[in-house]
């Protein structure tokens, strides 16, 4: 057997042994993709390959914390149910020594190409003593890896003002007879940006520009970046570190969001607009796309956020990723829509109309910590009002969502959800024609909150305690329920030892 596999042995061992405490976990994710056991950030490779949706993210199979970054590896046939497949790539080369860092997938002739970023420390100051280079793994059936003799395709940084170590993340396609991939990069005086490369067989590389950055407004580096195109739009998302907060913008430690523009990709250049988030909650971060057999642009991003809090550590596990979500473009805006697959796991829908509600209200029916809830809220005469879930019995509980109609500001306040980090994130929303549109999925230690059908996306990981599943709605004057709708949602957490070969 080659080391590869001997690694990925050794941690699918670390990984079946940890499963047992980590499924034992009360805020384990039931329909969730999160790691059997241990850690996860970034999704990675995501890509449609042979009819089904496969996934990758960064793993340490041998601790809930970050370090020794694996790729785990989960595939689905309708981006509903996800079964785990044996652990794809371990760091054993000299150049992915110190870790298999983030990357994309293509399929090429037939077969699975994985590109990733090799991590070497060089030192003991991850920021600044660090060398990565560009590296490819192939396979032929989708489930086993093999990294090329060709190794890296990519040694070094080019030339010009590019930091010649934070280099990484490469997210690769193709267009007409070329592959592409951009880069994350960022200038020698520290802003973010983003490289292109282009090859004619995903092996050998050159380099074409530095396609947008530089702006220190925008942060001292730009991971993660993808680029594809949007109903008549190119866009370019990123995951840009260190921006400053602004008014209700940026109280993350990094953000996530993209420019819309025109990519010429002969030059390389990106001419674009303004940066827009893509989620305005607390825990979203590294999102990463897939062009699926359906012409549809599906989104998944890490549920969490670097340096934040994580009770399910102690559980031994942490990390999940959100719920795959449609990318549309509305007013030259992008939209996120769950993906409509998440239907599948509905079950005992409840519906209630035309409840009015002042002061508040419970619905019959209508609680849990596993389900999704849509709300379409009539303001009437009401000034603040909302909705508050995983409410325990006692008032002590609760994570609340309120709408201030003075401001026009939605927020999500986690002060009281439990355990965990607190905080409260804001958003602007406009009722449409005094309308609020909410679409809510809840989980364990979760909640995604999609307002007005997909403008705006807050979401968040809260850990309240198990029994508290209460929801409730509020108003300061009178609201009308117009319609609420709520469905269980099936627990689909994998069985124990679906990880054994
Ligand atoms: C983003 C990131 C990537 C890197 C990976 C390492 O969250 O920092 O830039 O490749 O995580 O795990």
């Amino acid at each position: 057997m080659n080391r590869h596999q001997k690694e990925i042995d050794k941690a699918m061992n670390s990984v079946n042994k940890a499963q047992i405490a980590a499924n034992a976990s009360y805020w384990k994710p039931q329909y969730h993709v999160s790691p059997l056991a241990n850690w996860t950030n970034d999704p990675n490779g995501f890509v449609y390959y042979k009819g089904e949706y496969h996934l990758f993210y960064q793993h340490n199979p041998y601790e809930s914390v970050w370090g020794s970054i694996h790729w785990g590896h989960v595939k689905s046939s309708d981006l509903a149910y996800w079964t785990h497949l044996p652990i794809s790539l371990a760091p054993e080369m000299e150049y992915d020594r110190d870790g298999c860092f983030s990357g994309s997938a293509i399929e090429k002739d037939g077969m699975l190409y994985l590109m990733y970023t090799g991590n070497q420390w060089t030192g003991s100051n991850y920021d600044t003593d660090l060398k990565q280079f560009q590296c490819i793994a192939v396979s032929e059936d989708g489930v086993t890896f093999h990294k090329i003799a060709e190794n890296p395709v990519i040694p070094a940084a080019p030339e010009g003002d590019i930091h010649p170590n934070h280099f990484r993340d490469p997210k690769v396609w193709k267009r007409g007879n070329a592959y592409y991939c951009v880069l994350g990069s960022r200038t020698n005086d520290q802003a973010g940006q983003v490289l292109m490369y282009r090859s004619a067989d995903l092996i050998r590389w050159e380099f074409v520009n530095v396609i947008a950055g530089g702006d220190p407004k925008l942060g001292f580096m730009w991971e993660c970046p993808d680029l594809f195109s949007l109903e008549h739009h190119d866009v370019l998302i990123l995951s840009p570190q260190g921006m400053k907060p602004e008014g209700h913008l940026y109280h993350n430690l990094h953000q996530s969001g993209y420019l819309l523009g025109r990519l010429d990709d002969e030059t390389g250049t990106f001419h674009h607009w303004d940066f827009n988030l893509l989620d305005y909650g607390f825990d979203f971060y590294a999102p990463q796309t897939v062009l699926d057999d359906r012409g549809r642009r599906i989104m998944i991003a890490w549920m969490a956020m670097w340096e934040s809090e994580m009770p399910e550590q102690q559980h031994g596990w942490a990390g999940a990723m959100t719920i795959p979500r449609e990318l549309k473009m509305k007013d030259d805006k992008i939209i996120s829509v769950p993906a409509r697959e998440l239907r599948k796991l509905r079950q005992d829908e409840v519906t209630a109309e035309h409840v009015p509600v002042s002061g508040k209200v419970e619905l019959e029916g209508v609680s849990g910590d596993c389900l999704e809830l849509e709300a379409c809220i009539d303001a009437q005469s009401a000034f603040i009002f909302g909705i508050r879930f995983r409410c325990d019995d006692h008032g002590k509980e609760a994570t609340i969502l309120s709408y201030d109609r003075l401001t026009g500001m939605l927020a999500l306040n986690r002060n009281e959800s439990g355990k965990g980090p607190g905080g409260i994130r804001e958003v602007p929303v406009d009722l449409v024609e005094g309308e609020l549109h909410l679409r809510l999925f809840i989980d364990r230690s979760s909640v995604e909150i999609f307002i007005q059908r997909g403008e705006k996306v807050m979401s968040a990981r809260i850990y309240p305690q198990e029994s508290s599943t209460g929801i409730e709605f509020f108003a300061d004057g009178l609201i009308i329920l117009n319609k609420v709708r709520a469905w269980k949602l099936r627990n689909c957490r994998p069985s124990l030892g679906t990880y054994l070969r």
